[in-house]
């Protein structure tokens, strides 16, 4: 199978329903940071769809633009804040998160959605870009959370969903910066849901295997990412979609998982639970050409 033939062959795959419906989520103010492209953009639609007012934040403000004006199309009466900066910047969330709050009065979901990915050999890897990619997956996740932690605690209930990875759960070569700010965000997201429960905020975050993005099958169609090797190592013989994260987000916003905190929900196609073929077939990024956009 070629990286072409594989991209093709997904459009026909994806077994996600958009219909999924969440009635609960209907006027709720739900914030989606790094909501320009990617599983941010997914999630934005899928709440959309559900009746949810969206505050935007992506460093990208073309595409928060862009995005913006289709949800508003597609959705007809969806009302859509943007705000453009870093989740590294903690003046400009707080600005972010005061005025989705000055605009639709409660902050009731953030989905703590943005970050980077981080590919090179330990040795080689600069102190610099180290503090990157720890800065922005792991402080700016902190920074979004305690924002919108404040007015949650203040209205007494909320849920805060942070994107991990599989990949904050088990380790990998060539990703320490990436693996460490996961796993550090796992490990964030228990520690704010043993302190928030006591005010009805749920935290829990969600850990994607390899996902279909469109950054990867632009990655997939260059050659750049080998993505038969990374099928192979999948029990369920593909990546995933955007969509599917995005339900699982739209499930754990909503009060179906009124019980569950402080968990990371895997969602990877077995890449986790199968050791086995992990620990013999995993090669170190470098030599099967991977890029830097591999999360
Ligand atoms: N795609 C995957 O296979 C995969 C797997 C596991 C986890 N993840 C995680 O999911 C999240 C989204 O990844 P994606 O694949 O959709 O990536 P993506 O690059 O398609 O989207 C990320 C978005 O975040 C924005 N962004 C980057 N840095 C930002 C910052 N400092 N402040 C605000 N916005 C910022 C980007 O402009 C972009 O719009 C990331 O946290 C990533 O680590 C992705």
């Amino acid at each position: 199978m070629t990286s072409s033939t594989y991209v093709k062959q997904r459009e026909n795959q994806c077994p996600v329903s958009k219909s999924g419906s969440y009635p609960g989520i209907a006027g709720k103010v739900v914030v989606i940071t790094g909501s320009g492209s990617g599983i941010g953009l997914a999630m934005a639609k899928a709440f959309a769809r559900c009746g949810a007012r969206l505050m935007l934040i992506d460093i990208n403000n073309e595409a928060l633009k862009r995005e913006k004006t289709t949800l508003e199309s597609s959705h007809p009466g969806v009302e859509i804040e943007i705000v453009c900066g870093s989740t590294t910047d903690e003046i400009l969330v707080e600005e972010a998160m005061q005025r989705a709050h000055a605009r639709f009065g409660a902050i009731d979901v953030l989905l703590n959605n943005a970050g980077i990915a981080m590919n090179k050999p330990s040795i080689e890897l600069p102190v610099e870009e180290w503090r990157r990619a720890i800065d922005i997956n792991l402080t700016g996740v902190f920074i979004c959370a305690q924002a919108a932690g404040r007015r949650m605690i203040a209205q007494r209930c909320g849920v805060i969903l942070n994107t991990a990875s599989m990949f904050g759960v088990v380790s990998a070569p060539d990703r320490a910066a990436y693996c460490a700010s996961k796993a550090g965000v796992v490990s964030l997201t228990k520690v704010l849901a043993v302190e928030w429960a006591q005010y009805g905020i749920r935290v829990n975050a969600l850990a994607p295997g390899y996902i279909r993005t469109a950054l990867m099958d632009e990655l997939i169609e260059a050659g750049r990412i080998d993505v038969n090797h990374l099928v192979k190592q999948t029990p369920m013989g593909r990546l995933g979609d955007p969509d599917e994260i995005a339900e699982l987000a739209l499930f754990l916003a909503s009060d179906s998982s009124a019980f569950i905190t402080g968990q990371a929900i895997v969602a990877d196609g077995g890449w986790v639970a199968d050791g086995y073929k992990s620990k013999n077939t995993v090669t170190s990024t470098s030599a099967i050409g991977e890029q830097n956009a591999d999360h």
